[in-house]
């Protein structure tokens, strides 16, 4: 069996890899009904936070132990639903096994802490996943086997930011990864419906605050890299979020630490698709800023598909497949060097000078791959990006929107014949189904030659 079909044995039977033991490995003890299971947020080199909700009021204890010393330490939360803890003085780089103990059950996951200095580091990337479920499962659970460091979601995680049951189901699919990976979140258009302020994100996400828009819009650091979180559903021209990120990259400049930035913002200042382009983003000047300051890379959403395009240096990505129904490309911009409208993730590989993007589709194949190098006499400066190996495709012009319902995304022309790192995975667990098998039938014949007196 290929690791395609086995994709969509996770997307018809996502039982199947709980079953296998496979999708659930970093291990829970006990499963009982709880609203929304731990997952970890806001890991820096020496600290993170654990989140959960219980069914109803409780005190709940969360214990942590390190998995290279004797370290250990207990938090108490409660009693309450929402609970939130906070583990403090960790070492870089190491891990960590969390212990969740409620009515509900016993949970446990290994976190890694965030890395200091140059070490290689890698994130995924994906977006607008909305009521996507059927894919957004499978897409979560493909994208927990990636050895990965931290997932950004570039927004519009719901349909509607102000139903608390939509939330829980995106908790629920995204587990796998949220369970030991921290998820920074950018705020989309459906997660602030009607100026409601988000206070169901904010209740969800822990982030850092330091900025005039505690939690939605963000700055933090992992290894050599800044990344900036801004709000696209807040003004731009003359508002305070402009002045903070002028600011940030102004002062992350003269850091001899960062090497490289990011920024995320979930309406992209360059589109093919049918949104257009955030053009008072453009207007605010803050683009002109991000290029001048060297900015590797901008990621957004909003237009369900997956572009990359390279602008006067600064390369923008909008990566919105993760389940939401697929768009179309409307017109071709000139920016523009790979589009395609097809449910996918984002991988990111920093190492020195150099970062890796390879983009995925549900199949398994390669959709995209380019790297970035900062030539390193201008880590800062846009003109001290080089951009090698980029694989420019033409776009493709969809008929029409795709059917909105699920399902594994056929691969387009000219897809690469390299596979994702998962394909191994799934080959161990497509051999223990079949040894299991193996074993189910062998066990009956014999029982039925077994003579009767
Ligand atoms: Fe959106």
């Amino acid at each position: 069996m290929s690791s395609r079909a086995l994709i969509l044995l996770f997307f018809l039977f996502p039982g199947v890899a709980d079953v296998a033991g496979v999708a659930d490995a970093a291990g829970v003890a006990d499963v009982a009904p709880m609203p929304r299971r731990p997952y970890v947020q806001n890991v820096t080199p020496t600290a993170l936070s654990l989140l959960w909700e219980t069914a109803r009021t409780e005190t709940v204890t969360a214990g942590l132990r390190s998995l290279s010393s004797s370290a250990a330490w207990k938090q108490a939360s409660g009693p309450a639903r929402h609970h939130e803890v906070r583990f403090e003085g960790l070492v870089p780089s190491s891990s960590y096994e969390y212990t969740v103990s409620s009515a509900a059950g016993t949970f446990r996951a290994v976190v890694r802490t965030a890395p200091e200095g140059d070490q290689p580091f890698t994130f995924l990337v994906y977006g607008d996943t909305r009521n996507g479920h059927g894919v957004h499962r499978t897409l979560a659970q493909v994208m927990a086997f990636d050895d990965a460091d931290f997932v950004i979601h570039t927004g519009d995680f719901v349909s509607d930011g102000l139903r608390n049951d939509k939330w829980n189901q995106f908790l629920e699919y995204s587990w796998p990864l949220m369970k030991r990976l921290p998820l920074y979140p950018t705020l989309g258009n459906h997660e602030n419906a009607f100026e409601s302020g988000a206070e169901n994100y904010r209740q969800i996400f822990s982030v850092p605050e330091n900025s005039p828009y505690p939690e939605m819009v963000y700055a933090f650091t992992w290894g050599n890299s800044r990344f900036f979180v801004i709000d696209s559903n807040k003004p731009f021209i003359g508002a305070p979020q402009t002045a903070w990120l002028r600011t940030q990259l102004r002062e992350t400049a003269l850091d001899p630490r960062i090497r490289h930035l990011f920024v995320s913002v979930h309406h992209s200042p360059y589109t093919s698709g049918p949104h257009g382009p955030n053009q008072e983003l453009l207007d605010s000047g803050l683009v002109d800023d991000m290029r001048r300051y060297g900015v590797d890379m901008t990621f957004s959403a909003h237009d369900h598909l997956y572009e990359r395009g390279l602008v006067e240096g600064l390369t923008y990505i909008i990566t919105a497949g993760g389940g939401a129904p697929i768009y179309y490309v409307k017109e071709n911009h000139p920016t523009s060097l790979v589009t395609e409208p097809v449910h996918h993730y984002c991988r990111v590989h920093v190492d020195g000078d150099r970062v890796e993007l390879s983009v995925w589709r549900m199949d398994g194949s390669l959709l995209d791959e380019v790297q970035l190098i900062k030539k390193g006499s201008s880590r800062h400066s846009a003109p001290g990006i080089e951009v090698v190996n980029a694989l420019p495709r033409p776009a493709r012009r969809a008929p029409e929107p795709r059917d909105p319902s699920p399902g594994p995304a056929r691969p387009g022309p000219g897809a690469a014949e390299r596979r994702s790192p998962v394909s191994l995975y799934f080959g161990l667990v497509v051999i223990f189904i079949g040894l299991a098998g193996c074993l189910f039938l062998l066990f009956f014949r014999r029982r039925r030659r077994r003579p009767t007196t």
